[in-house]
């Protein structure tokens, strides 16, 4: 909407679906068309084919909204075949996927607002009336995209990537340079993305091969700041023997891995693997960037078994030593107006969110 060519990364292949449909005009009538064969679909009620991979999927949804899910997903799948299989429609039938998507937690029998896909014994939920929540969402989403599709400069280029970004980025851009790079990346023990969206996963999982827990709980292994991984990967990892070369970071893993009795070790390794891979990230993005130009940055700091991270300093010392030069840095009060569910102390209540400017030399 400012007016620039952009290009979004993000490991998370349904953020990135999102992000692709918030980012793509479409041909108005043609939409209009699509959603009203979906609804006429829906009104004729017949049974839908689609079945999620998940044995237990009558613990997370009554029957009925089971039918109605699968008969969306069904009529969302025989786009193509009524419509034609060309860009115009693919896009179409994104939106209408990310709309579909966007009621599937609010339906189910998990609780809402949770971080984590869980139902509350405590807290009983009623599940929203599936078909007319689906149908508001459409009209939402096509006033949306209506107002999108108009003011946007179709002249421009948007491209939204599902890739590492510690990892092949510069290979997989083919040369592709930045002037300009904003991220909010993800904090030690970051939010597992993929138990949140678990609800989501179980009806359009398939589209990014992520139907099954077991792909699931591999595809969590690639996320930045990640939980999962198995004694094994960290069985000869030691702070005393393997550091990152700052002192006093260096100096905060020992004290995890020393002082937390339980979890120390497991805890040291995830945070030393945490800053690793951010600085794998700086390589790439300094790869990237042309000279002089800048990478704003914003992040919080974090406790790790109460032991206190300053996150912002260390991580500005790391991208220091691969090619950027700090600039400016300040800080605001979180307010947390957008997010969903808040941390609750875990990974350290992060108060304030510090916006670093960074130049690439
Ligand atoms: C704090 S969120 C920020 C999301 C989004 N950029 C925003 O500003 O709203 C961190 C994001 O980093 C993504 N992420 C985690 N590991 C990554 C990796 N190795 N490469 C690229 N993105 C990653 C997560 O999927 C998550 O969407």
């Amino acid at each position: 909407m400012a007016g620039h060519n952009v290009i979004g990364i993000d490991i998370d292949p349904l953020s990135v679906l999102i992000s692709k449909v918030k980012t793509t005009p479409v041909d108005i009538l043609e939409l209009n068309e699509v959603c009203n064969w979906v609804i006429r679909g829906i009104g004729q009620k017949k049974n839908g084919t689609f079945k999620p991979e998940c044995e237990t999927i009558e613990h997370w949804f009554t029957r009925d909204i089971i039918n109605s899910l699968s008969l969306i997903r069904t009529l969302i799948d025989q786009i193509p075949d009524e419509f034609g299989r060309n860009k115009k429609i693919r896009d179409i039938q994104d939106l209408l996927i990310i709309c579909f998507s966007a009621i599937i937690r609010r339906v189910s029998n998990a609780d809402n607002e949770s971080q984590k896909t869980y139902i509350s014994h405590t807290k009983i939920k009623i599940p929203e009336e599936t078909i007319n929540l689906f149908l508001n969402q459409i009209d939402l989403f096509k006033e949306r995209a209506l107002m999108f599709s108009q003011k946007i400069n179709r002249k421009l280029k948007s491209k939204i990537i599902c890739s590492s970004s510690s990892e092949g980025l510069v290979e997989k851009l083919k040369g592709w340079k930045f002037d300009l790079a904003i991220t909010s990346p993800p904090y030690i023990k970051a939010i597992d993305y993929i138990y949140n969206q678990m609800a989501e996963l179980f009806w359009i999982g398939d589209l990014f091969e992520l139907q099954t827990q077991i792909k699931q709980n591999k595809k969590k292994k690639q996320y930045i700041g990640t939980k999962h991984f198995h004694k094994k990967d960290f069985e000869s990892y030691s702070p005393f023997d393997i550091t990152i070369g700052i002192k006093a970071l260096d100096k905060n893993l020992q004290d995890v891995y020393v002082k937390d009795k339980k979890n120390g070790h497991k805890h040291s390794f995830l945070t030393f693997k945490y800053f690793k891979e951010m600085e794998r990230h700086f390589a790439e993005m300094a790869s990237c960037l042309t000279s002089n130009t800048h990478y704003i940055f914003v992040v919080g700091n974090s406790s790790v078994s109460n032991v206190f991270f300053n996150t912002a300093d260390f991580l500005t010392e790391i991208a220091e030593r691969n090619g950027f030069e700090i600039t400016n840095k300040w800080g605001y009060k979180i307010r947390n107006r957008y997010m969903r569910f808040d941390r609750k102390g875990r990974g350290g209540i992060i108060k304030i969110d510090w916006v670093l400017d960074f130049v690439k030399l």
